[in-house]
């Protein structure tokens, strides 16, 4: 494999973003085919059929764009596609392809059947993009030598490779773009039981004795998200390492998290604080999204992708368009009571 750099982001333990130490440490922990590969059974069963016809036919498989939130496998599954392949893989992400010149010199020094995985395609500039159009479609690059009237368009062969594109906001891509993937697959939040699989599957590979009901108690707080499991995994082993005799049990891991500030459903202090002032400092909503990132001192982008999906999927924020709202269950969960209800003592 070889790693063309990806951008960090905050360190926040229920972050499904991973760390710039993080991507390498999770590397042993990413399953290597699609049989180890824990749960996104559709998208598992579907790429397996393409992998395989395109293995039968002899032919490079079709170019693929995985989208989801952060965190549930992407990368993994790019590899694993190249794994099965049984071809080299390179890693590059839109960001870090700044120039057209980047992704002409990542393209020419492909080999025949390659997958080239761009992770945060949707981060490309249109300029860079535009080179990748003729890439994918032909595999060819299209080279302009010199200036006005005497400009000259070359064409260049390219070995014929299969483009694995990630992106957590499919809706960014450009048309032109995604109606140049052949397969198109979304990647879904896990549910309790898979998370729980991964954990213990994390657990043997990393030496740590974990009980079931341990990693369920883990699994619960993991928002979805492997890469969350597995960075609570470890946490949760450094308390039952020093409080406890190292075991995790379901009884450790609550005092582990509850240290950690991860309440039982996987919310943690940015979460709580973000429903908290919608409540109390703005009556509930709506509030914009730079409102609430003024007064709780985070950057927009870090509400919108991180904390937002997570609260909307638990039905505590709505988006409306005047603004974020905070609903009934997010004050059952904080245990608020709106305005003007009354509380009746028993
Ligand atoms: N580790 C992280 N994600 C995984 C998955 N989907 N299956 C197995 N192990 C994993």
């Amino acid at each position: 494999m070889i790693f063309n750099g990806k951008g960090g982001e905050k360190d926040r333990l229920v972050n499904p973003c991973a760390g710039i130490d993080e991507f390498d440490a999770e590397y042993s922990l990413r399953p290597k085919n699609l049989s180890e590969y824990i749960g996104q059974d559709k998208a598992k069963e579907n790429l397996s059929v393409f992998i395989e016809a395109a293995k039968a036919r002899g032919e490079e498989l079709d170019h693929v764009l995985l989208y989801g939130s952060p965190g549930l496998g992407k990368t993994t599954l790019a590899m694993i596609i190249a794994n099965e392949l049984g071809v080299n893989i390179r890693v590059t992400s839109g960001p870090a392809v700044e120039k057209p010149g980047d992704l002409a010199a990542i393209l020419t020094n492909l080999q025949n059947g390659d997958v080239l995985f761009i992770d945060e395609i949707h981060r490309l500039s249109r300029q860079v993009e535009e080179i990748l159009y003729p890439a994918m479609e032909d595999y060819a690059l299209d080279i302009i030598i010199g200036k006005g009237p005497s400009a000259q368009s070359i064409r260049i062969d390219l070995p014929r490779f299969t483009l694995v594109g990630a992106t957590t906001r499919a809706g960014q891509l450009t048309n032109p773009l995604r109606d140049r993937f052949g397969v198109i697959q979304r990647l879904e939040l896990y549910d309790r039981r898979h998370l729980c699989e991964i954990i213990m599957r994390s657990s043997v590979i990393l030496a740590i004795p974990t009980m079931k009901d341990g990693a369920e108690e883990i699994a619960c707080r993991s928002r979805g998200t492997p890469r969350i499991a597995n960075r609570l995994l470890k946490r949760v082993r450094d308390f039952a390492e020093v409080l406890g005799d190292g075991k995790i049990t379901k009884e450790l891991a609550n005092i582990a998290l509850s240290r950690l500030e991860i309440d039982k459903l996987g919310l943690d202090s940015l979460d709580r604080r973000y429903l908290e002032i919608m409540i109390k400092g703005f009556g509930g909503g709506p509030a914009g999204l730079d409102t609430l990132s003024s007064a709780l001192g985070e950057e927009a982008v870090t509400l919108e992708d991180v904390c937002e999906p997570f609260l909307m999927q638990l039905g505590f924020v709505a988006k409306t368009p005047r603004g974020r709202t905070a609903t009934a269950l997010a004050y059952k969960h904080l245990g608020i009571t709106p305005a003007g209800q009354l509380t009746i003592d028993a």
